[in-house]
């Protein structure tokens, strides 16, 4: 590179946070098995006999031993993702710190260029160029599938000539898949070259409870809410236009998700709710043309719809038409290509679709039509970063509006605009996170394979602790394959992670979208930050904040409620910081009974959420209502007295609680809180006995 922007020059200076294990003792450790292997499934078993049974690894600190060099391949594999630069960086850190003789060999334009042996030797020199720069430009990637036996041939024989025992392999689901089948050959064929695989993808859908997220979500999602959150802004300024936004992520809404929480559109159509709960492409137009209607009425022809780009495939309908047309062209992909005109294809395909999908065919527009026959990648999926939904609503939308307003129904004005935003993130300069995420999941590559381990993934825990508590291991790739049904036949492959509907992320989304609909509380998250506080260039993304970060979580919330009581609103920081050290949450349902009349008190708590009801003598009458803040079972602890009233839930409520002794003890320290919990009990007690009890 002859020229650099001036960030770039300030960025190369960035040192990635690394574990505190390798910073510590380098990537020289033992890799410790831990946990128990996949369960068992005769295809997997069968697929892979040598890897299925693999458990986990951590790594421990080793005893001095001399480590030879170590001559290492690494590809990239599939779509470009923030952050791919430092992996290469991480890794070949760790074969130099191994041995300074270690060798990293960049297989050029992906899995292609290892069998075809087009390569380049990655010196420090070319290293220190891309460090925290985006993009996968230096080795550059591709789709080629590796997964048959003449290509892994050649991959040994290419291995062999440069004597490289080990090789990398960065890549999404479909890509580690075939990292594993790689392993599986070298072992059964005694070919000594070591297999690690890497969790890359922008649309954080290769995860699970060892691998918390993919390099490049965080920072690929940081640029689609920058834009998305102009695209707010835009539209709030003018309020002209309705915005139909599509947001990549090919098969899962992660993407789509985390822009609705960091944003507030309008409306976030998330892929795997359609599926659950199996809407037609006929109920989603209209559920956008009746927000249009109902914001119309209230004079506001404008608002953002995001879409994600999955969305056509958990359509019903349509995955059950994809799934059939996936099958009639792999059985008869010659005939098929062999009719000379559209119209003897389509006839073909009438004759072999079930009725539903003809009809499920026939609606859908030409173009849509040509798309689901035509575009697979080399993994068989239909390349729906090509399909344009957020074009195809339009259209449709704007239909259905005209047939309400020719039936009176409907008098607003609707002017929509297009936007696709999925390229644009996938190359931009890894933020703070995927800096130092990628480096250390390289990294931890390097020390996998200077353990002699193979058909392993790297990963990196506890991601939402600061990166010196961030546990390095391997997960088994073959333990995380589940078998699907690919062009007609069963094959194990690595699971997608999609959506949860019952994870945080999208039950927080879920509690809020009503709310999003009708007002215009957007937010604008603004560019990614690299210089400046922590608490904005360190910042990571809801998702994982929501997945992973439930106690900071509750403890933030808890901190909130405590900053608005009367009692806590004035404790420092610290005195805060120790008490939520020692509380636990308790949730209630309506009609629980927290505390009972004469029972001897162990606990005191405070209302986080809901409504709790004080009971008078007779367990019936209502003394008094708890809220939000509220203090409440001071009166036995404080007073040694047996519990003087009963309360029950009235709502689903949330509380904290803390043991006698910690409360006795804490109390102790803040004289002002004791003497204010004193006053209250004395004044409840009057109450009680006023009204009788
Ligand atoms: P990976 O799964 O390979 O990481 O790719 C992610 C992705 O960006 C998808 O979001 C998108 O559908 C696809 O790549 C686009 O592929 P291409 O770069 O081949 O157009």
């Amino acid at each position: 590179m002859s020229e650099i922007s001036v960030l770039q020059k300030h960025r190369a200076g960035y040192r990635p946070k690394l574990p505190s294990i390798f910073v510590k003792n380098g990537p020289r450790l033992r890799a410790v098995e831990t946990g128990e292997p996949g369960p068992k499934h005769e295809i997997i078993d069968g697929a892979f006999p040598k890897t299925a049974a693999f458990k986990a690894v951590v790594f421990e600190p080793d005893q001095k031993r001399q480590y030879k060099p170590l001559n290492v391949g690494v590809i990239f594999s599939g779509g470009q993702a923030p952050g791919g630069h430092n992996v290469l960086a991480g890794l070949f850190d760790s074969l130099t710190a191994i041995n300074p003789q270690s060798r990293l060999y960049g297989f050029t334009g992906g899995s292609s260029g290892l069998v075809d042996n087009k390569y380049q030797l990655l010196t420090s020199d070319l290293i220190d160029e891309y460090r925290n720069t985006g993009g996968f430009d230096l080795i550059r990637t591709g789709r080629t599938k590796l997964d048959k036996e003449e290509q892994f041939v050649k991959v040994a024989q290419n291995c062999r000539d440069l004597g490289i025992t080990g090789l990398v392999r960065v890549g999404g689901d479909d890509s580690n898949t075939n990292a594993c089948m790689l392993a599986e050959y070298f072992l059964k064929n005694e070919a000594e070259i070591n297999v690690a695989g890497c969790p890359k993808t922008i649309d954080g859908d290769l995860k699970n409870e060892q691998i918390e997220i993919s390099f490049g979500f965080d920072t690929a999602t940081k640029v689609y809410t920058e834009l998305l959150g102009n695209i707010l802004r835009d539209c709030n300024s003018a309020q002209k236009y309705w915005h139909f936004v599509r947001v990549m992520g090919r098969s899962a809404s992660h993407i789509a998700l985390e822009c609705a929480l960091q944003c507030h559109p309008n409306l976030t159509i998330i892929s795997e709710e359609v599926a659950a709960k199996a809407y037609s492409l006929k109920q989603i137009v209209e559920q956008i043309a009746s927000l249009i209607k109902d914001r119309s009425g209230e004079k506001m022809n404008f608002g953002v719809v995001v879409v994600p780009e999955g969305l056509i495939e958990f359509i019903p309908e349509i995955k059950t038409l994809i799934t059939e047309l996936n099958d009639i062209l792999s059985g008869h992909h010659d005939y098929f290509n062999s009719l000379p005109t559209t119209k003897d294809k389509h006839q073909f395909l009438n004759s072999k679709l079930s009725p539903a999908s003809a009809q499920a065919y026939g609606q859908l527009p030409d173009e849509l039509q040509w798309e689901l026959l035509v575009d697979r990648d080399p993994h068989g999926n239909v390349q729906v970063s090509k399909i344009e939904t957020e074009k195809l609503l339009i259209d449709m939308v704007g239909d259905l509006l005209r047939e309400w307003k020719a039936e009176g129904k409907y008098n607003g004005k609707y002017a929509a605009q297009n936007h696709f935003f999925g390229y644009e993130g996938r190359c931009a300069a890894p933020s703070n996170f995927d800096a130092d995420y990628a480096y250390s999941l390289g990294y931890t590559a390097g020390a996998l394979l200077a353990a002699e381990k193979t058909g392993y993934i790297a990963m990196v825990r506890n991601l939402m602790k600061p990166s010196t508590e961030w546990e390095p291991g391997g997960q088994p790739l073959a333990g995380m394959m589940t078998v699907e049904r690919r062009r007609g036949k069963d094959v194990p492959v690595i699971k997608k992670a999609l959506v949860e509907l019952e994870g945080k992320p999208f039950k927080v989304f879920a509690q809020q979208r009503d709310k999003w609909m009708m007002s215009t509380d957007y937010l604008y998250p603004g560019p990614i930050q690299y210089f400046g506080p922590e608490e904005v260039c360190d910042r990571t993304t809801l998702t994982l904040v929501l997945e992973q970060g439930q106690d900071i979580l509750d403890a933030l919330s808890t901190v909130g409620v405590l900053k608005t009581s009367d009692f806590f609103s004035r404790l420092s920081p610290d005195s805060l910081t120790r008490l939520l050290g020692m509380v636990q949450h308790l949730e209630v349902r309506p009609g629980q009974v927290v505390i009972r009349r004469g029972e001897i008190g162990q606990c005191f708590y405070v209302v986080m959420e809901g409504e709790l009801e004080v009971l008078g003598g007779d367990d019936l009458s209502i003394v008094a209502t708890l809220k939000k803040g509220d203090p409440f079972g001071e009166i036995a602890l404080l007073a040694d007295v047996p519990r003087t009233a009963t309360v029950a839930a009235k709502t689903d409520g949330d509380l904290i609680f803390i043991n006698n002794y910690d409360f006795k003890e804490f109390l102790a320290e803040h004289k002002e809180l004791e003497q204010q919990l004193s006053a209250l009990s004395q004044v409840r007690l009057a109450e009680l006995k006023e009204k009788g009890n």
